[in-house]
């Protein structure tokens, strides 16, 4: 993997680039579309490659791991085979799944023992054989194991936790470099910073993962329900130490004001289910604003879901059908709010990237966050 930074503005910290990965080539600043158990829930893959324009799309570990698990995604030949998509993939480690998702769970320096929440078998992860779960999935970007702390979170919980993620990333770093891709193209390994809300802790813990010196970096532990001006507070105390010749990978964020303001924070690549989950529950992300399209007001709007951006089914459909599939609890319903919402997300970085280039992005960007984050 290489990275070349092309643009940065010259107003705030935003700044436009090129991931190059031997499934192509990811422009940043970018979001990546969830793709929890291997599918983008409701869209498949020519959709999201021609309407929604994904460049990478996420897979999780714990996930692939429970189901199909590894036998089949190694005999398919890793899950770019399996899925059918042949751009680049970055895998979760499972060291959040496996803390929100997961019956009891016990953690311990080797790993965490943990239910499966299919069949209540019992597994443990630990950074080693995590490495190897995500060498067999074969995703390009694949994320050190580590400890997503809640909030609110004790001082020193979040120290001994930070320290036990340090820990257990030389364990990765270790199994990484000492195994091969399987399928004879090359995977890169993304540290990830934590410290919860706690400024010093966060610090340390970027810089000690700027130390690592790995291709990209991760910030973990955000949008766990902190206020949103605290979020912002530790992206920027942690952009600010991490290399700006790597990308910088915000995870589990958010919604589209969250995006324009960690941008303009030096973020590159973001990732988060609230396009697609929300859409299957009627939330509608446009270029005007935030739309409930179950709300009766849309029962006879035939206008077009949004003219604003360039996809099929938002200026093929109308407000008025889509409510009627939502309501109706259509499967089809859940497929148009998903391509829209997700073809959403990727125009908003893509008007990011250009107007970064153009040097408006921070005069564009406090516009916008207006504009999209209004309820209609
Ligand atoms: N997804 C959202 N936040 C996190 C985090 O802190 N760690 C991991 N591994 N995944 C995440």
């Amino acid at each position: 993997m290489k990275f070349q930074l092309e643009f940065t503005d010259p107003k705030s910290k935003a700044r436009a680039g090129t991931i190059k990965t031997d499934h192509g080539d990811i422009e940043t600043p970018i979001f990546m579309p969830v793709g929890t158990a291997g599918s983008v829930k409701a869209v498949h893959q020519r959709e999201l490659t021609y309407d929604v324009k994904a460049q990478i799309i996420l897979g999780n570990t714990y996930h692939l791991y429970l189901r199909p698990g590894l036998d089949i995604l190694e005999r398919a030949g890793g899950l770019h085979k399996f899925n059918g998509w042949s751009k680049p993939i970055l895998t979760d480690s499972g060291g959040y799944q496996v803390f929100s998702l997961s019956g009891t769970n016990k953690i311990t320096e080797k790993g965490v023992i943990f239910k499966s929440h299919i069949d209540g078998s019992k597994h443990i992860f630990s950074p080693e054989n995590v490495m190897d779960i995500q060498r067999v999935i074969g995703a390009d970007i694949i994320m050190a194991f580590d400890e997503c702390t809640p909030y609110p979170c004790e001082y020193v919980y979040a120290q001994n936790s930070m320290h036990m993620t340090h820990r257990w990333l030389e364990r990765c770093i270790a199994q990484f470099d000492s195994t091969e891709g399987k399928y004879g193209y090359s995977q890169t390994l993304f540290p990830i910073v934590q410290g919860s809300v706690y400024k010093d802790l966060r610090v340390q813990s970027a810089e000690f993962i700027a130390s690592c010196g790995r291709e990209g970096n991760a910030i973990g532990g955000l949008s766990v329900g902190e206020p949103a001006e605290m979020m912002y507070e530790m992206t920027e105390l942690v952009t600010d130490i991490l290399p700006k010749d790597k990308p910088r990978y915000l995870m589990g964020v958010g919604t589209p004001a969250n995006i324009l303001e960690c941008i303009a924070l030096g973020v590159d690549m973001f990732d988060c289910v609230m396009p697609t989950r929300n859409a299957r529950n009627g939330m509608l992300f446009t270029t005007e604003g935030i739309i409930n399209i179950r709300n009766e007001k849309w029962k006879d709007d035939f206008s077009a879901i949004d003219l604003g951006i360039d996809s099929y089914v938002s200026s093929f459909y109308s407000k008025a059908y889509l409510r009627h599939l939502v309501i109706s609890k259509e499967i089809l319903g859940a497929q148009i709010a998903s391509i829209h919402n997700l073809s959403f997300y990727l125009w908003l970085v893509g008007q990011a990237r250009e107007k970064i280039k153009s040097g408006e992005f921070s005069s564009w960007k406090n516009v916008m966050v207006e504009k999209v984050s209004r309820r209609l």
